[in-house]
């Protein structure tokens, strides 16, 4: 379902290092199923139609950047100084806006639906509150900020983990750090935030109280699906939360008529797209922007990476293919490796320990055994013996090979690249091909003589 909050602006924070990620890379751009955390908000708050996004970036900022590229509507802005959520709230202040009220989200809770998001805009909306804040009760509090709550019920504040003392942290509603606010309001509040508190920041949730004190009304609205609202601080928090994506995924695939067997050993990936009555078998992963047209077996234990695949095909076990595309009711593996630039036309086979590379290869065409076809463009209906290898390395050069429709390539077969095969051309077993092929007729290279030496004895096993 799509929405439009036209005078909803959204402000993104991810300026954070992400300490607990002990990582180089910004905690943001870590990945969960193929996409990475800050991608998976911002596709999330797209579906919003919000009037405008601000993401608030800092810590690896050129990095975040080369990687989000520029999407239309976006606001970038820098917080030199990472002094809290509440001091990254301030710094949007100044950026042009119609809208009159924020969604604040961190770009470290990948795991947000859009739903979840315009429940708690529009019950902001329709209770005339100036705060509202999106809390779940969970049944492991530890890490984030509890909800603070009056005898009446009516929330006063919200106060970190490492400010908490022991009765508050045994309260389990906590604060899922995403605030629906009245834009004026908001900086007023936040001019009055300070940072005397355990972390020395200006926390955003502090605009709480002050908000209170303006005499605007503050509220929580309780998500139904605490797994929403799981933050990303450390490595084993990313592992929970690309189990409860893959969960999520595995589901709607399942719902769509796709048969997964043995789930939980499969990954399918956030951007993959598959057809109906597909199987995929079990150990299998879908990555990237893999597609899987209608009525296709994979696996299992095979690997699909950004590769394209028509309507019936079969890839069997083990078979692992990266930027590959397959046409209609081809057939692959077990046990083959389809490298990138490999195109199959429909009713293509490629058998076991068969590698491929930039090969072009005709409708029915058949590599069943043992091959290595690289940087080869293939006609139609050939078949391409046991062992055959276009040699096309020469060192420092790749070389070309071509071969044309209805080729016969005998058992063993070199092809020295660049050479040229004609159609209807068929090769002897074990030749040493450095010239091109004339069209039909049969062509092999010099065999060595065969010998028989008829007194020859075999030695045993013991003899001296
Ligand atoms: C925060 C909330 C906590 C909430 C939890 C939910 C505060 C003070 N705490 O805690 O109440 O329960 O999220 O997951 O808000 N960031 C900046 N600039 C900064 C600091 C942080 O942009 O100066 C960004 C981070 O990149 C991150 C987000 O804000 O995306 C949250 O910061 P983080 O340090 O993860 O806060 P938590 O300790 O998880
Ligand atoms: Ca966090």
């Amino acid at each position: 379902m799509l929405h439009h909050f036209s005078s909803l602006q959204v402000i993104i924070l991810a300026a954070g290092k992400g300490t607990r990620m002990a990582s180089s890379k910004p905690k943001v751009l870590h990945d969960v199923l193929g996409k990475s955390m800050l991608a998976h908000v911002l596709h999330t708050v797209e579906d919003l139609q919000p009037e405008s996004v601000c993401l608030v970036a800092g810590h690896g900022i050129e990095e975040v950047k080369k990687h989000i590229g520029e999407p239309e509507n976006l606001h970038w802005v820098e917080q030199k100084e990472q002094l809290g959520t509440g001091h990254a709230v301030l710094q949007t202040k100044s950026v042009p806006t119609t809208a009159d009220m924020v969604l604040i989200v961190c770009g470290d809770t990948p795991l947000l639906t859009a739903e979840t998001l315009a429940t708690l805009v529009k019950q902001h909306q329709s209770s005339g509150a100036g705060v509202s804040v999106l809390s779940a009760i969970v049944d492991e509090p530890k890490g984030y900020g509890r909800i603070i709550r009056d005898i009446n019920d009516e929330v006063q504040a919200i106060v970190e983990e490492k400010d908490a003392n022991d009765a508050q942290r045994k309260i389990h509603e906590v604060s899922s750090g995403i605030f629906c606010v009245n834009r004026t309001l908001l900086f007023q509040c936040l001019h009055g935030v300070e940072n005397n508190n355990a972390q020395q920041e200006y926390y955003l949730p502090d605009i709480l109280p002050l908000a209170l004190a303006r005499s605007a009304t503050v509220q929580a609205v309780i998500m139904h699906d605490a797994n929403e609202m799981l933050g990303v601080n450390d490595r084993v928090q990313l592992a929970q939360a690309e189990n409860i994506m893959q969960q999520r995924i595995t589901f709607e695939w399942q719902k769509k008529g796709v048969t997964i067997q043995q789930a939980d050993t499969v990954r399918i990936e956030a951007s993959v797209n598959i057809g109906i009555d597909c199987t995929i078998k079990a150990g299998t992963q879908l990555l990237g922007s893999t597609h899987l047209g209608d009525g296709c077996t994979v696996g299992p234990y095979a690997v699909l990476q950004n590769s394209w695949l028509a309507d019936d095909i079969t890839i069997e076990a083990f078979s692992h293919l990266e930027e590959t595309s397959v046409g209609d009711q081809a057939m692959i593996g077990p046990f083959a490796r389809l490298r990138p630039g490999t195109q199959l036309d429909d009713k293509v086979k490629i058998g076991n320990f068969v590698e491929t590379k930039k090969a072009i290869i005709g409708q029915g065409s058949k590599v069943n055994h043992l091959s290595y076809i690289g940087d080869t463009l293939m006609g139609e209906n050939c078949n391409i013996g046991a062992g055959t290898i276009t040699c096309n390395y020469d060192g420092a050069n790749k070389h070309q090979t071509t071969i044309g429709d209805d080729v016969f390539v005998g058992s063993d077969t070199k092809l020295v690249a660049p050479v040229e095969v004609g159609s209807g051309a068929t090769i002897g077993a074990g030749s040493i091909i450095t010239r091109q092929v004339k069209q039909d007729g049969l062509t092999l290279s010099a065999r060595p003589e065969q010998r028989h030496v008829q007194n020859w004895v075999r030695p045993k096993k013991g003899d001296a």
